[in-house]
């Protein structure tokens, strides 16, 4: 009898250690991560495994429209559901957890949900996630505890612990999301703004932007410099502000006094971009931007480097601007081998002739090559946005 009592409260401790183990593997992968997508449905899974549970779901609350929607839910689609709606909607609506030994004998639970997805939920065990200040900002719901008629108070201990971690993990996403998005729609909306001072070169830098990250991914940039082209694109041109309009907006030929200020751009790009604050993954913006009219040979500006003197995404960002001047319609002419070759959009074919002729003297041969191989989708584009 007494021994039979030891290992029960054996069992008891073992189980114990593994929620405390779980709990702690939980905190330190939130610690360590800001990219929830991938991490939470790992961290579900954990959820389901410990609890000895057949499903779990986490719910966000979008307060806009007044609904949960399932941020990762096991074994269903994605779903909405209105607030103070089924079990979680519930939950979500009062703050209170709940845990029931079979959902079918609550009056708002929606038993179609089961027959369409052809599952009997049982016991349910339903908890708010809360953000520092204490407002809901989510619900967590584990389902059919194996074994067990329900989940008992232990249970609802560890989920709670759990529910506090993802809470603040999750309030520190969204606030990353959010200021990721400041940051993005501050810097497209000042690219737009250069761009609008003259509307024949509106939405160069929107292009050049486009056609960069289309390169990008075909080469297989790693995510953080792909980020780094991305801002250096858009902000290519920047330095274009302390341009005089009488050259910038000129109907015509540049003299060589204003090739001269025009070609000052890039170090001005620069000295702008140097006094902007980037954060540590994007420190590299203000040099690729520099770096975009730089040619392989050493013949191009502001400091006539060379091959791998100039950083990769500028080559990138290099090939996409001439295409988008030659086939864009300026005020001023295109030129090509040295003198005016046009006024007018040149056609395609002679664009990408006169790209392949540069290749070795201007641009780089690999950025080139997947230049051509997304042509078709940079075509498509190009034919769609004018
Ligand atoms: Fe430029
Ligand atoms: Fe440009």
């Amino acid at each position: 009898m007494e021994s039979e009592k030891t290992q029960c409260l054996l069992a008891q401790c073992d189980e114990l250690n593994a929620q405390l183990s779980t709990l702690l593997s939980v905190a330190s992968d939130l610690a360590s991560e800001l990219d929830f997508n991938a991490l939470f449905p790992l961290i579900v899974k954990k959820i389901t495994d410990m609890m000895k549970a057949e499903r779990t779901s986490l719910y966000l609350l979008d307060p806009d429209q007044n609904e949960l929607w399932t941020k990762v839910a096991e074994g269903i689609d994605t779903i909405r559901l209105p607030i103070g709606e089924g079990i979680s909607g519930r939950v979500a609506q009062t703050g209170e957890i709940l845990n029931v030994e079979d959902a079918w004998e609550l009056p708002f639970f929606n038993r179609e949900f089961d027959k369409r997805n052809n599952f009997r939920t049982r016991s349910v065990l339903c908890l708010p996630i809360k953000n520092h200040a204490g407002e809901k900002i989510g619900v967590l719901q584990v389902i059919n505890k194996k074994g067990k008629p329900r989940f008992d108070a232990q249970d609802e201990w560890f989920c709670q612990g759990l529910a506090a971690q993802v809470g603040i993990a999750l309030e520190n996403s969204l606030l990353h999301d959010e200021m990721k998005l400041a940051f993005k729609k501050s810097i497209q909306t000042l690219a737009a703004t250069v761009d609008a001072k003259h509307p024949l070169t509106a939405g160069h830098s929107r292009r050049v932007t486009d056609y960069s990250m289309k390169i990008a991914q075909k080469m297989g940039l790693p995510r953080r410099s792909q980020d780094n082209l991305y801002y250096a694109a858009l902000l290519h041109d920047i330095g274009k502000i302390g341009i005089s309009d009488a050259v910038l907006l000129k109907n015509g030929p540049f003299t060589p006094e204003e090739r001269l200020e025009m070609n000052t751009h890039p170090a001005k790009t620069e000295n702008i971009l140097n006094n902007f604050y980037f954060p540590r993954a994007l420190r590299r913006v203000p040099w690729i931007a520099a770096c975009h009219h730089e040619k392989i040979d050493g013949t191009g500006y502001p400091r006539g480097l060379t091959e791998d003197q100039i950083p990769l995404e500028s080559k990138i960002i290099a090939v996409s601007d001439v295409f988008d001047a030659l086939t864009s319609l300026r005020d001023y002419p295109k030129y090509a081998f040295g003198k005016i070759l046009d006024y007018k959009i040149v056609p395609i074919e002679k664009t990408v002739y006169i790209l392949k002729k540069d290749v070795g003297s201007h641009f780089d041969p690999d950025v080139i090559e997947a230049f051509l191989s997304c042509l078709p989708e940079i075509t498509f584009d190009t034919d769609n946005a004018r």
